[in-house]
């Protein structure tokens, strides 16, 4: 059991500073550093002037997809549409324990690179049945000492168009899935994209859940489902228990329109999560030049209010054949994609990692703060532009002081 970690800079803070943790596991004080250094106590960590932070966050991950590559076809167009296609076939054929096997590598990945906290999606449906959750569920288990996990049920060949996936979901829900999930704009009709996101809300109520929906993850400016999930969200009374993930089609509107979602965004206090690796690489396809980037107006999202964070979302996937696990490599696509380079905009970028993603998950005992779960990562680094710069894994990551990896 760790008691200490010194000599550690920490965000916000001029100096180096001690940070106390007592025996429940939770952060006591933040002291600055006394001059003559740190005791010789093997309890007490010494950071060596690195940078201390909360442990991160991947908000927005597909653990049952991850290091399925090599099991289906070539994504030949490199597209969404042909990804779903080839994964809806996959899928099929797959065990539980391939899912549950496949999941842990990346679950591991994910702890090196010091995730302490994974909201994944699992796929549920007629094509899905019950294996893949089973699968998730299993690996969750068997790595609850060194990770938390949340799992969103995800509908991932539509609700309305996949008949047998509402109760799947149920189902799903009621062995231990966490959050209700959606693919709002994967439906044959817009009509059909209302009725999904409503048939979202009613399952919500039934368990009371926070829902998290892919939507609008295209480049069409005649893709609305998102506006219909906010205004939905104000008239259910579910404010800040919805997540919009993607949301990628709100970068193709024009600013007037943009500015009218946004506000029922801020109305519904829902949270915004990018992706911006895969939405980078999924996006703009069918584009000439200049070329779309792919990604959600992440800026002006932050500027007016709302909660924004960013997810790995794909790990050596038919979607995305890149993804470590590591979520500085996904901050520098970050901050590469929505120009968030200068010292404001790297903050913003460290936040999407760590404290708003907390909030979008609602993990009460998070961050670096006194009577927090001493849950933290000690890089080598002494600053966040230098962390984003060389990406490289905690030196250590403590779990509730407990050391997991490292040191
Ligand atoms: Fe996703």
């Amino acid at each position: 059991m760790t008691t200490a970690v010194t000599n550690a800079h920490l965000r916000g803070r001029d100096g180096l500073w001690t940070i106390a943790i007592v025996a429940d596991g939770t952060i006591a004080s933040l002291d600055p550093v006394q001059p003559g250094g740190a005791p010789a106590d093997p309890t007490v960590i010494d950071a060596d002037g690195g940078l201390v932070l909360p442990a991160f966050i991947d908000c927005h991950l597909h653990l049952d997809l991850a290091y399925s590559l090599d099991l289906v076809a070539p994504n030949t167009s490199g597209t969404l549409v042909e990804a779903i296609g080839h994964w809806s076939e996959a899928k099929r054929e797959l065990t539980a324990e391939n899912v549950r096997q496949r999941a842990l590598r990346a679950i591991d990945d994910e702890i090196s690179f010091g995730v302490g906290h994974i909201r994944t999606h699992v796929d549920v449906g007629t094509a899905a049945e019950m294996r893949l959750c089973e699968g998730i569920l299993a690996a969750r288990e068997a790595t609850r000492e060194r990770i938390d996990i949340q799992i969103v049920v995800f509908p991932q060949d539509g609700i309305v168009q996949d008949p047998g996936a509402l109760e799947q979901m149920r189902e799903a829900m009621r062995l231990g899935c966490d959050v209700i999930g959606g693919i709002a704009h994967n439906e044959r009709t817009e009509a059909d994209s209302r009725r999904h996101i409503d048939l979202l809300f009613d399952l919500a109520e039934e368990f009371d859940a926070d829902i998290d929906c892919h939507i609008d993850e295209t480049d069409d400016p005649r893709s609305r489902c998102t506006e219909v999930l906010a205004a939905k969200t104000v008239e259910r009374g579910w404010q800040g228990r919805v997540t919009a993930s993607h949301v990628c089609a709100l970068a193709s509107y024009d600013d007037e329109h943009a500015a009218r979602v946004i506000s029922l965004l801020v109305e519904g206090r829902v949270h915004v999560i990018t992706n911006p690796g895969v939405n980078l690489h999924l996006q703009g396809r069918g584009d000439r030049y200049p070329k779309r980037r792919g990604l959600t107006r992440v800026s002006e999202l932050i500027d007016a209010g709302i909660n924004v964070s960013a997810g790995q979302d794909c790990i050596r996937d038919p979607f995305y054949p890149l993804g470590t696990g590591n979520m500085l490599e996904v901050g520098h696509l970050l901050i590469h994609a929505d120009h968030l380079s200068t010292p404001a905009g790297i903050e913003r970028v460290a936040d999407c990692i760590t404290d708003n993603p907390a909030k979008a998950l609602r993990l009460d005992g998070y961050g670096l703060a006194v009577g927090k779960r001493a849950d933290l990562v000690i890089l080598d680094a002494a600053d966040m532009t230098e962390v984003f710069r060389t990406r490289q894994a905690p030196r250590c990551v403590l779990r509730g002081g407990r050391r997991v990896m490292g040191c």
